[in-house]
C-alpha cells in the first residue's frame, strides 16, 4: 500500500471524507486514484460505507476498470433503448454527488417538451421515431407556409434544419443512472460496423456541450465535467504500462452488466478507452486540454463557478497541467506528442509538435489560469504555466508563422549553420518547399504550418490548429487575420462544396504510403487525408467572431445548409471539392449535428463566442515583448535563453 493510500485509508476510516467528490483527500494524485476506486466497489459490495472502501483499497486497477452504480430494476436494462425512467430508481452514488450543485433547472422545460414530443421518457428513441417527427414537422412546415414565396421557403427549411439537428442532438444523449453525461458519437441506424461510434467521445461531445451551454442546459456539461473527472485518474493499462496519470479518456461508454451475486440487479458502469482499445492505440492527448477549455466555458456560460472550484476539479486540473508541463528531453516549448494524438486519430505525419495540440495547449493553459484558485504550493505551477505561454507562443508565432515573405525567406535560407544566432534554427534545406505551396500561397494572408521539427517543416494547412489559433490567441491579431484572409483567398481549396476541409493538400502516391503507412481510410482526399468534415464549422465560427468576420462563418454555413440535412448528417465528406458522402462516413454524426447548431447560435449572437475565446492579458503581453527585445531571431545567446519570466 503506498503512502497515498494509507493516508487515503486513515482519512475514510476516521470519517473525514463525508462525500466523494468534494474531498481534501484529492490534493495528491494517488489519493485521489484511490478515492476513484473506492467507489467502484462500494456501490458492488453491501456493508458499512466506511468498511466497504477499506476492503477495495487492496484491488487493482485492472480488476476495477469502469466505476458504477447498483440498479433495481432487474436485469431489464441490456438493450440500448430501454425505459431510461426506471433508470430513475438507480441508487446511483456518483449521480447524487455529482448532481451536488444545484443550477437551477429553468431550462428544463424545453428538454421535457422535445423528450415528450419524441416519446422519449429519457430513452435513445428510435430512428423511425426521429423520421416520422421530421416527416410531420416538414409536412407542417410545408402546410404552414403554403402559398408563400420561395424566399419564405428558405427560411422555414433552414428553421427546420435548426430544429432536426436539435433533436438529433438530444436524441444522441446518453444517460448514466438517469442523468445526461454525454452524447453518443453517431446515432446511425445504417451501419452496423458501430466500432467505438456508440462511445461518448471527450472531444466529440465539446460542440455538443456548447451547443446545450448556449441554450441554457446545463447540468448535462456539468455532468459530463465531473463524470470524465472521475475517469481521469483511472490506471488503465496497455500490456503492464499505464499511461500518465492526468490524462483524460478518449471515450467512454456506460454498460448494463449484471451485479455480482445478485441474479435480479443490473448495475450500470463508465468504461473508459484511454487509447488502449482503440484504433492504433493512440494517446488522446487533446481530451485533457478540451476538458478545461469546456470547464471554463461551463463557469462563463452558466455563471456557476462552484464547479470549477471544487477541490478534485482544481485537482483534476492540475494533473493535466503536470502532465503537459512535465520535463522531458524537449529542447522546445511545444508538446511533444505521438501521431494521432487528436481529432486525426490515425497515422498521418503529425506526431512530435503538430499544430493542433498546440493551439489546444496554448487555450488550456490560458483558460486554467484563469480558474487556479491561488493556494499554497501551486505557485511554482503557476511560474512553470507562465513560463511556457511566452515561449509558446513566441515559437509558435515566430516560426510556425508562413506568408510569402517568409515563404521567400526559407527559399534563400542558408543551411548547416552552427551558432546561437543562426536564422535557419531548424535547418530547414529550402528544397523542402513542395511545388504546391509555391502556386497556393496566396499573396494576401498567411497561416500556421503543421509541423516543425529538425530540418522538417510540414506545410499543410490544418484548419483545426489555425482556427484555434486564432480562437485562443496564440495566433497574433494580424496573423489570425490573415488566417482568415487565407481561408476567403482559398475558399474553393477549402470549401468548395462542403466546410472544412480538415487539413491541404492530401498526402499522395509515395508519401501516402509512408506518411501513412498505406491506410485504405486515408487515402487522397478522404478521412483525414484532406476529408471535409462539417464539424469544423463550430470552430471555424469562433475565430470568425472572435476577429468580428462573421460573414466568413454564414457563407461557410449556407454552403453546409444545402447537404448536412439532406445528406443525414455525415461524419466527413470525400474527394477535392467534397463533393460525395465519405466512403466510411458514419450518418447523423452528433458533432456535425452540434457543431452546425453551434455555428447558428454563434451566428444569432456573437458575443457568446467569448466564453470560448481568450486574450493575453498585459502580464503577458509584457513578458512576451520582454523575450523579444531580449531575444531576437539573430541575437541569442546562452545567457538569455537562460532567462525566465515571472508574470
Ligand atoms: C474518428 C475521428 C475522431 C473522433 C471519432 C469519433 O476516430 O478521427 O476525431 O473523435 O471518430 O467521432
Amino acid at each position: 500500500m503506498s503512502m497515498g493510500t494509507s493516508k487515503a485509508v486513515l482519512h475514510v476510516l476516521s470519517g473525514a471524507v463525508p462525500q466523494f467528490l468534494s474531498s481534501d483527500l484529492c490534493s495528491s494524485n494517488s489519493d485521489l486514484v484511490f478515492y476513484s476506486k473506492c467507489l467502484v466497489k462500494s456501490v458492488k459490495k453491501k456493508g458499512p460505507k466506511y468498511l466497504r472502501s477499506l476492503k477495495c483499497s487492496g484491488m487493482s486497477g485492472s480488476q476495477i476498470g469502469s466505476y458504477g452504480c447498483k440498479c433495481l430494476g432487474g436485469g431489464l436494462y441490456r438493450n440500448t433503448t430501454i425505459d431510461r425512467l426506471k433508470l430513475l430508481s438507480c441508487k446511483c452514488q456518483q449521480a447524487e454527488s455529482v448532481s451536488g450543485v444545484d443550477t437551477g433547472r429553468e431550462n428544463e422545460a424545453w428538454f421535457v417538451d422535445n423528450a415528450n414530443k419524441l416519446n422519449l421518457n429519457g430513452s435513445i428513441p428510435e430512428f423511425e421515431d426521429v423520421e416520422k417527427l421530421k416527416r410531420e414537422d416538414e409536412a407542417s412546415i410545408s402546410n404552414d407556409k403554403a402559398g408563400t414565396g420561395k424566399s419564405t421557403f428558405a427560411a422555414a427549411s433552414v428553421d427546420s434544419f435548426e430544429e432536426e439537428a436539435w433533436e438529433l442532438l438530444q436524441a444522441s444523449m446518453v444517460y448514466y443512472c438517469g442523468s445526461p453525461v454525454g452524447t453518443i458519437a453517431a446515432n446511425d441506424p445504417t451501419n452496423s460496423n458501430v466500432l467505438n461510434y456508440d462511445q461518448v467521445f471527450i472531444r466529440d461531445f465539446i460542440p455538443s456541450g456548447i451547443a446545450f451551454l448556449l441554450k441554457g442546459e446545463y447540468d448535462i456539461v456539468r455532468n459530463f465535467i465531473l463524470h470524465t473527472l472521475q475517469l481521469q485518474s483511472w490506471e488503465k493499462t496497455m500490456d503492464c504500462h499505464s499511461p500518465g496519470q492526468g490524462l483524460m479518456p478518449a471515450s467512454f461508454k456506460v454498460r448494463t452488466v449484471p451485479l455480482d451475486g445478485d441474479d435480479l440487479a443490473t448495475e450500470e458502469v463508465l468504461d473508459p478507452d484511454f487509447g488502449e482499445a482503440a484504433i492504433g492505440r493512440v494517446a488522446p492527448v487533446d481530451s485533457g486540454l478540451w476538458w478545461i477549455i469546456l470547464l471554463r466555458a461551463y463557469g462563463k456560460c452558466s455563471g456557476d463557478l462552484s464547479v470549477q472550484e471544487r477541490v478534485d476539479v482544481q485537482t483534476g486540473i492540475k494533473m493535466i497541467l503536470r502532465l503537459c508541463l512535465a520535463d522531458g528531453f524537449d529542447m522546445f516549448p511545444t508538446l511533444l506528442v505521438t501521431d494521432g494524438s487528436c481529432m486525426i486519430d490515425r497515422r498521418m505525419g503529425i506526431h512530435g509538435h503538430p499544430l493542433e495540440i498546440q493551439a489546444l495547449f496554448y487555450s488550456a493553459l490560458l483558460c486554467a489560469r484563469e480558474m487556479l484558485t491561488p493556494e499554497d504550493g501551486s505557485a511554482d505551477l503557476l511560474r512553470a504555466l507562465n513560463n511556457r505561454l511566452v515561449a509558446l507562443s513566441f515559437h509558435i508565432r515566430e516560426y510556425y508563422w508562413i506568408d510569402m515573405r517568409k515563404l521567400n525567406e526559407i527559399y534563400r535560407y542558408k543551411t548547416e549553420e552552427y551558432s546561437y544566432d543562426a536564422v535557419n534554427k531548424f535547418n530547414i534545406y529550402p528544397d523542402q518547399i513542395s511545388p504546391w505551396l509555391v502556386e497556393w500561397m496566396p499573396n494576401k494572408g498567411g497561416y500556421l504550418i503543421g509541423n516543425l521539427q529538425p530540418a522538417h517543416m510540414d506545410f499543410r494547412f490544418f484548419s483545426l490548429g489555425n482556427m484555434w489559433a486564432v480562437a485562443s490567441g496564440l495566433a497574433t491579431t494580424a496573423q489570425s487575420h490573415a488566417i482568415l484572409d487565407l481561408i476567403e483567398a482559398k475558399w474553393t481549396d477549402l470549401v468548395a462544396e462542403m466546410p472544412f476541409k480538415i487539413c491541404y493538400p492530401a498526402l499522395e502516391g509515395q508519401e501516402w504510403q509512408i506518411i501513412t503507412g498505406c491506410d485504405p481510410k486515408n487515402t487522397p482526399w478522404s478521412y483525414h487525408n484532406g476529408g471535409s468534415w462539417p464539424t469544423l464549422l463550430w470552430q471555424l465560427t469562433v475565430a470568425c467572431m472572435k476577429m468580428n468576420r462573421p460573414e466568413i462563418a454564414a457563407k461557410a454555413v449556407s454552403v453546409a445548409e444545402k447537404r448536412l440535412s439532406r445528406d443525414k448528417w455525415p461524419e466527413y465528406y470525400d474527394t477535392k471539392k467534397a463533393r460525395f458522402i465519405g466512403k466510411q462516413s458514419h450518418l447523423f454524426q452528433t458533432w456535425s449535428i452540434a457543431g452546425y447548431l453551434v455555428a447558428k447560435l454563434l451566428l444569432a449572437d456573437p458575443d457568446a463566442a467569448k466564453i470560448l475565446t481568450t486574450e493575453e492579458d498585459s502580464e503577458l503581453v509584457n513578458a512576451f515583448s520582454c523575450m523579444i527585445s531580449a531575444n531576437p531571431r539573430r541575437k541569442r545567446g546562452p545567457k538569455s535563453s537562460k532567462q525566465t519570466y515571472i508574470v
